[in-house]
């Protein structure tokens, strides 16, 4: 069955680039992202492992831990690194799934056989300290993710998690935020001490907590 935002991330044990991971022991106190790529020594993936190897600092300023997963075997993986480290400037510094038995991206539902029988979507699960699954993103295999949106959901995400605020569409850092609905105006006073903007009693905005 599908994996719903909400849902418990089904904790799995798998070899890694890295050595074998636990998941949810790995995971720990910290936020994840578990992504899926099609293939290594494809064109697009590597594009994209690449680039998320360039935003390390950013995800770990953000106590975020990232790993990879593709159905090649560990050799593979590590092959392609050379090939990542050489086209794209950064080496791999995640740790990518080798998941030839597919466990756990039939667990993950990351093979959509309409799509392709064999190899794994574009998928992307983010996941809380609580192990709750906080965002599913799909992609097709020929468009590789912006992985800069990725980073200002989960600024949105953490943001939720911490003071009860949403973000507005097209939101971006430092810009205001929304109170969500559930806090009422006399919780509000508390929380936001220095007041807000009541667009209407449903839409009040206050400046982005820090
Ligand atoms: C790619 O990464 O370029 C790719 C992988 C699988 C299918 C199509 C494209």
């Amino acid at each position: 069955m599908a994996i719903r935002l909400g849902d418990i991330a089904p904790d799995f044990t798998a070899v890694t680039t890295e050595g074998t991971v636990k998941f949810h022991d790995w995971i720990g106190d910290n936020w994840a992202v578990l992504f899926s790529h099609p293939k290594d020594f494809t064109p697009v993936c590597t594009t994209e492992l690449g680039s998320l190897a360039g935003l390390k600092s950013e995800f770990d300023k953000r106590n975020v831990k990232v790993i990879g997963l593709s159905v090649d075997p560990v050799e593979d993986h590590q092959r392609w690194a050379a090939d990542i480290k050489e086209t794209q400037g950064n080496a791999l510094n995640f740790p990518v799934i080798a998941d030839s038995d597919r466990k756990v991206s039939d667990l993950y539902d990351m093979i959509h056989p309409n799509a392709n029988d064999t190899l794994t979507v574009r998928s992307v699960f983010v996941i809380g300290p609580d192990k709750k699954v906080k965002l599913t993103l799909t992609y097709p295999a020929s468009t590789g993710r912006n992985f800069a949106e990725l980073l200002r959901v989960i600024d949105s995400l953490q943001l939720t998690a911490k003071y009860s605020v949403a973000t507005p569409a097209n939101w971006a850092q430092g810009e205001d935020v929304i109170i969500v609905p559930s806090v009422s105006n006399e919780d509000a006073k508390k929380k936001f001490p220095g007041g807000w903007r009541e667009l209407k009693p449903y839409l009040r905005l206050v400046p982005q907590p820090r």
